[in-house]
């Protein structure tokens, strides 16, 4: 579905990422793990077409995607739930939502956007009870919903998610993980980063490890969870 080869980045001071090979699998849930400043917020930037590699490839779907800048990339079919949720804080729930529907509204695409939008409160029907309220005035794990659901909203066929469970309490990480395993269920591909290795491995089927800009592990994500490496790195021993 997606395949990343021989993928390089930079900001300008040589690469962070140093040659990345990687596959997702249609209807998997597929896990990045790593430490801070392992690269993993990078790979998601350069997938989504916010960032271009200075080597590599992406490819969606047999199409190559790398470098053709974020807008085509979520015509393509992919979409991005960012580092820190990034909801547009002055606006409303249900403004939030039609931001990410922006494709379909463009050509006054009502009907989809409308099921696009009973699909994404039936996901998260705590959203539905406040569509008129400011997103800026949510909790964190209300933000984080709203962030898959914008991103939900563009009917991708693969849903990228960079480090969902950050600043989030266990019962709201345990939820949403649930949510993206119902999305996975429904064949959508789930390609997520993560520090907290624990929970993304019980969830996911296929998972690599990244540590400075390299694939340093890759398996199934059982496999990974049981690693000796993997639990003395990232699962406290
Ligand atoms: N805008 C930027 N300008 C310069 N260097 C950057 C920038 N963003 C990231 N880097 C560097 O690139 C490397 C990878 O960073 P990245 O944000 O991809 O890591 P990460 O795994 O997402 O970390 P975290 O878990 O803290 O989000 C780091 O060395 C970081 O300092
Ligand atoms: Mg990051």
């Amino acid at each position: 579905m997606l395949e990343v080869r021989d993928l390089h980045a930079s900001y300008g001071h040589g690469d962070v990422l140093h040659g990345l090979n990687l596959g997702i699998a249609k209807g998997s849930i597929t896990a990045l793990i790593g430490a801070n400043g392992a690269g993993k917020s990078t790979v998601m930037k350069t997938i989504s077409g916010l960032m271009k590699p200075t080597q590599g490839t992406v490819r969606f779907m047999e199409q190559d995607i790398s470098g053709v800048g974020a807008e085509r990339v979520v015509r393509q079919g992919l979409a991005l739930v960012p580092e820190g949720r990034k909801v547009f804080a002055p606006l409303t729930i249900a403004e939030n939502l039609e931001m990410g529907a922006f494709q379909y509204l463009i050509k006054r695409d009502t009907s989809r956007y409308q099921t696009q939008l009973e699909f994404v409160l039936e996901l998260f029907p705590k959203l539905k009870e406040r569509m008129e309220q400011v997103a800026g005035t949510l909790s964190g794990g209300e933000q984080q919903m709203l962030a898959i659901g914008r991103a939900l909203m563009s009917a991708p066929k693969v849903l990228l998610l960079d480090e969902p469970s950050m600043g989030l309490a266990p019962l709201i990480v345990k939820q949403i993980f649930e949510a993206l395993a119902t999305l996975a269920a429904q064949n959508l591909t789930v390609f997520i980063c993560e520090q907290n290795s624990e929970i993304t491995l019980r969830h996911a089927d296929y998972g690599y490890v990244i540590e400075s800009g390299r694939l340093v592990l890759a398996g199934r994500a059982e496999e990974l969870a049981a690693d000796a490496r993997v639990k003395e790195a990232y699962l406290g021993g």
